[in-house]
């Protein structure tokens, strides 16, 4: 056992949107893995907060016509009480807006400059000249110099996920209003980051967590690492210490976020945030996989230069997909915690369940209605739901309850084994296997139960009957104190029926192996009960509606970029003759002249026109359309009208044929 705390921190969510499953592939393990280590004995400290700075929170505002700080505490509390609906509890859930973070933020980042490792610089940053302002982050979109991928402004988010610097994106387009944007030069301040590679290649070879996290890291750090701009000119965020025009970027005063509220939690309990960030006490942080290159490059750095420890452990997650496809709010392949899964009835504890044993940490997490059906109508009801009620079911009705005697050592040696190995797993952050391994001894029980069959043997000898449930309510006791972790409201209701009126929580994992006291045990009832067919149906139909329904407002929202537009080559063109087409009723053949041409289109809109009215009309055309024959005769080009009895569309001043429409 540790004798000192252990800090854990889960990423902090943005404050723009409700919370979904894939945060909670992040915070699910980061909450088993506190609550098994305090059942080992260990002093756990669990800190989260909400992420409430920087572009995402001040688009979305904007959006929501609502105030960066409205819209901050408005999901702030959503996702404190999501978290609790889950079973995720921290000990201090803060804002990242909050005082204590704004004065944190400030002193570090003026110890940072006192410590020489700030300086200022002119750099080029995207400037929309529409919207008369700098763009910083996410205001602008582009290309990314690394992979030509499309990227926002300081991520390559669909591409190859690289932190881009402000200036470094391609073809950036402002956000608000489309427009391309121009460089212009702005002064912003800089971390020394390169001077901290030396440093950093020491701290990722010995840094614990997952080894992506580790070695996603150093393979960055190898290639070199560029200085790093911690400014950004917006009205939203930390002040920048003597700079009212600029604030700090979120990546900085993010993480000091975790300082900030271990220190308003060391407050409530009479503690000092330096034990977890002066080197005494060890910090962990679980993070989502999108998020390693600011856990294991900027921040320990951060920390170093200002003069703290950096954090002992990175625990990195891997993605999560829904039905096989990338995760996506907009293309409707997300699942909401609240509106899809905890409001239609549905217990925390499968969802945890899911996610903790559905593969490794760092792998991609698929998840699909029908997959969590059958895991927990298989799993859950009937392996370890099955054994605890038919083990309870028997003492009870029976026996009257606990039974005395001693447990056979060889069921004691199997709940040691499942112990330390499960113990052993969560350590390693193998979080599948740690439950694999508990329900491992679910099945044992099973088999053990039915193998021996104390139903029929009590018929014959009553002693040994007894003896198997016996071993049967001990091995009912060791699953609901390792199961707790995973499923906690599960693993309480089996402890009150294994006769306890205390909390699951209040005891240790060892205490499975402590025999149970004799006692009366109320009547059992089913531990979990099964996801029906017709439960699945529905949630599978919403989802593919949803996906459809995005599919659609994709397509009526379908935007052009202003490169894609110029490529349509549209022109006043001149109506130098008209004919109707022979046999069509709804053909015209114009011969148009277009300044250095003349061509020749068939277009529809005889019904409309008397081919006499058209000679001498100057039209728009798109000149670059594909050529075609229509009804036999040659067509180049396309006249274009508006709506079903085809107005034209003229210029509003004459100018000669050809002129080009921009
Ligand atoms: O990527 C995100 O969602 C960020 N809000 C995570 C911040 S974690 C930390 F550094 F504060
Ligand atoms: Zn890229």
């Amino acid at each position: 056992m540790n004798r000192r705390a252990q800090l854990v921190t889960c990423g902090l969510p943005y404050t723009n949107g409700p919370c979904h499953i894939g945060h909670l592939r992040t915070y699910v393990p980061a909450d088993y893995y506190v609550r098994f280590l305090r059942m080992c004995g260990e002093e756990m400290v669990f800190i989260c907060g909400s992420d409430n700075h920087g572009t995402p929170i001040v688009v979305s505002a904007e959006e929501a016509k609502k105030s960066p700080r409205e819209i901050s505490e408005e999901f702030h509390h959503h996702f404190d009480a999501t978290f609790r609906r889950m079973n995720i509890i921290f000990d201090h859930f803060g804002m990242t807006d909050d005082p204590t973070n704004h004065q944190r933020t400030k002193k570090i980042v003026e110890s940072l400059i006192a410590n020489g490792h700030v300086y200022a610089a002119r750099i080029r940053q995207s400037f929309c000249t529409r919207c008369g302002r700098f763009l910083p982050d996410r205001y602008v979109e582009g290309i990314c110099p690394h992979c030509e991928s499309p990227a926002r402004g300081d991520e390559c988010d669909q591409g190859c996920g690289r932190h881009l610097e402000p200036g470094e994106i391609k073809e950036p387009t402002c956000l608000v209003c489309g427009t391309k944007a121009e460089f212009r030069e702005q002064e912003h301040y800089f971390f020394r980051l390169s001077e901290f590679s030396k440093f950093l290649e020491a701290y990722l070879e010995g840094v614990a967590g997952t080894s992506n996290a580790r070695n996603y890291a150093l393979g960055w750090v190898k290639e070199g690492l560029r200085d790093w701009c911690i400014t950004r000119t917006l009205e939203w965020g930390v002040k920048f210490p003597g700079r009212e025009d600029l604030v700090v970027y979120v990546w900085v005063d993010a993480p000091i976020g975790y300082i900030a509220f271990t220190e308003e939690w060391a407050k409530k309990v009479g503690r000092s945030w330096r034990e977890f960030w002066c080197g005494e006490s060890t910090v962990t942080h679980f993070i989502g996989g999108d998020i390693i290159y600011h856990h294991a490059v900027f921040w320990p750095a951060l920390l170093q230069g200002a003069g703290l420890a950096p954090s002992a452990a990175i625990v990195a997650s891997g993605m999560v997909k829904i039905d096989d496809h990338k995760f996506s709010k907009s293309r409707g392949y997300v699942v909401w915690t609240n509106d899809d899964y905890l409001d239609q009835g549905f217990s925390p504890d499968y969802l945890r369940y899911y996610l903790l044993s559905y593969t490794n940490h760092t792998k991609e997490l698929n998840f699909s209605w029908k997959v969590l059906a059958e895991r927990v109508n298989h799993e859950l009801v009937n392996t370890l739901g099955n054994f605890a009620y038919r083990t309870l079911h028997l003492a009870t009705s029976g026996y009257g309850g606990v039974l005395s005697g001693e447990v056979d050592p060889a069921i004691s040696h199997e709940i040691r084994r499942t112990i330390e190995e499960v113990t052993a797993a969560v350590k390693a952050y193998e979080f599948k296997e740690a439950v694999d391994r508990t329900m491992t001894l679910a099945a044992f029980g099973n088999t053990y139960i039915q193998t021996n069959a104390p139903w029929k043997l009590e018929k014959i000898d009553r002693e040994a009957a007894k003896a198997v449930i016996r071993n049967c309510l001990q091995i009912t006791k060791a699953l609901a104190l390792l199961v707790a972790p995973a499923m906690p409201d599960a693993a309480q209701r089996l402890w009150a029926m294994l006769g306890f009126e205390d909390e699951v929580f209040s005891h240790s994992l060892n205490e499975g192996l402590d025999p149970l006291p004799e006692s009366q045990l109320p009547k059992p009832s089913p531990l979990f009960v099964k996801i029906e067919e017709k439960t699945l149906a529905e949630r599978e139909t919403l989802l593919q509606q949803r996906v459809e329904e995005a599919k659609k407002r994709g397509k009526k929202r379908e935007v052009l970029t202003i490169e894609e537009f110029s490529k349509m080559d549209l022109r006043i063109g001149r109506v130098l003759s008209a004919e109707p087409v022979p046999r069509s009723s709804k053909l015209l053949v114009l011969k148009v002249d277009l300044g250095d041409e003349v061509r020749q289109i068939v277009s529809g809109i005889a019904q409309f026109y008397n081919p006499g009215e058209m000679v001498g009309r100057d039209v728009v055309v798109l000149a670059n359309l594909q050529p075609a024959r229509i009804f036999g005769i040659d067509s180049n080009g396309m006249i274009l009208a508006a709506g079903d009895a085809a107005s034209l569309l003229v210029p509003l001043r004459e100018v000669p044929p050809g002129t080009k429409i921009r």
